[in-house]
């Protein structure tokens, strides 16, 4: 079988490992990939969100399947341009993905099918937003983006000076672009955060597989929110009893909800919850894999990959049975100093070779360099990934792995899997 993969980060290169190992999967390619994929497939010269441009060439090379890995070209209605041409297309429909598109469409989804979340009002009007923020209790509130905004488009804090300036940088000062035009404020969730993971087919859904994510970019959840700067799988607080309050209550009547309402999905949903005293409530829905969280759950999946993407799409198997590894996995983003913010790239990579004996390194914003060597890119630059049975083994390799790799600039989070009873 011949399969595309579309995107250039740490989850594209952990979906085509994966892949790659699947005796079913002949020929691999990337769009347009990066060093790490270069590694196990062919680079191609299209970009992520160029969605004619992927259909043209999955339509020339008689692809056989395309996994799509970020949320923008799946919102841009990539799986309906494929289905179209009857191109097989692993990711949901634009209007199935929705439910990570627009925030304020996803919120009335759930307020209409009773799925525990945050209560939330939707504001088109700045005056309004900053009336309503100014009435409720400081840090009782949660001021996003309606739009996508690579996850930086949140607000969370005690302080109502960093509400209201993130409420005026999204509507007034369009920081965001069109993304702030409509804002949702929402309760703020007080309890243990954590993504989970679920392949689901219309109304079918499969078995739950967890991570945790620290969005936060300074150790001890401080600082602004990035696209992600480590996970670890699986949770402590995770049990059977737990992954089945959260498939019947949230995302078993949400795969329900999306079938009655016309739109029903096809593709990997993820779940952004809070595990409150009152039980799993939803923060936000995401029509795709997490990156990082991607990286650490790959290595743990035991069933092919290829046959997990091909059920999903035909629907026709009464159960969607998917095994996980009982391993424990642990990834830490290394990445460019100054990120979320500004910062250098094309600054040279070193002891890449040696950091990958023990651990697996997932490459995000790396380049070759016109003299073939592995320079940065991009914010988040590579994320190192260990697996052991125990997860404290594991952080240990990945950490004592991440010493001989280095690049000016480069900084992560030292405590990624810290404190780990709190999740
Ligand atoms: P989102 O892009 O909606 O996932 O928001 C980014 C991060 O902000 C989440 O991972 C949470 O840590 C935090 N957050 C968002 N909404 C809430 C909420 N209603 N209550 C508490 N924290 C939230
Ligand atoms: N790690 C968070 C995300 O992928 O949205």
């Amino acid at each position: 079988m011949k399969v595309l993969v579309v995107g250039s980060g740490g989850r594209e290169h952990a979906l085509g490992k994966k892949l790659h190992s699947s005796t079913q999967v002949k020929e691999l390619y990337f769009a347009p990939g990066n060093p790490g994929t270069f590694e196990i497939g062919k680079n191609i010269d299209v970009e992520a969100n160029d969605i004619n441009g992927l259909a043209n060439f999955a339509e020339k090379f008689n692809i056989d399947l395309t996994v799509v890995g970020p949320e923008i070209p799946l919102v841009e209605g990539i799986s309906d341009v494929f289905k179209k041409k009857q191109l097989n297309i692993f990711g949901p429909s634009s209007r199935a993905a929705r439910i990570e598109g627009s925030k304020s469409w996803a919120y009335k989804l759930m307020e209409k099918y009773s799925i525990p979340t945050a209560r939330s009002e939707v504001f088109d009007n700045y005056t309004e937003a900053r009336n309503y923020l100014g009435s409720q209790p400081d840090g009782s509130l949660v001021v996003k983006a309606d739009g996508l905004a690579a996850g930086k488009g949140v607000f969370v804090s005690d302080d109502p000076k960093v509400l209201q300036n993130g409420l005026k940088n999204l509507m007034e000062n369009h920081s965001y672009g069109k993304a702030g035009d409509r804002v949702v404020l929402s309760d703020r969730l007080i309890g243990r955060e954590i993504s989970v993971f679920g392949f689901v087919s219309g109304s079918k859904v499969s078995s739950l597989i967890p991570a945790c994510d620290y969005k936060r970019a300074f150790e001890g959840d401080e600082g602004p929110n990035t696209g992600g700067m480590g996970a670890y799988s699986a949770p402590k607080i995770w049990d059977s009893k737990l992954e089945l309050q959260i498939n019947t209550t949230i995302f078993e009547p949400v795969a329900r909800a999306l079938v009655e309402e016309n739109c029903p999905y096809f593709g990997v949903l993820y779940a952004g919850l809070m595990i409150t005293d009152n039980g799993p409530k939803v923060i936000e829905f995401n029509c795709r894999f997490g990156d990082p969280e991607c990286q650490v759950l790959m290595p743990r999946m035991q069933s092919d990959i290829s046959n997990v993407f091909m059920k999903v799409l035909s629907n026709d198997a009464p159960k969607l049975q998917i095994r996980w590894k009982s391993t424990n996995t642990i990834g830490v983003v290394l990445v460019s100093g100054g990120y979320p913010g500004n910062y250098e790239t094309g600054t040279e990579i070193s002891g890449l070779l040696d950091a990958s004996n023990k651990v697996t390194i997932y490459h995000s914003g790396t380049d070759f360099s016109k003299t073939g060597s592995i320079v940065t890119s991009g914010g988040r630059v590579l994320t190192v990934v260990s697996e052991s049975d125990d997860l404290m083994v594991a952080k240990a390799e990945c950490y004592q792995a991440i010493k001989n790799i280095s690049f000016s600039g480069m900084r992560y989070r030292r405590d990624i899997a810290n404190g780990i009873e709190q999740h």
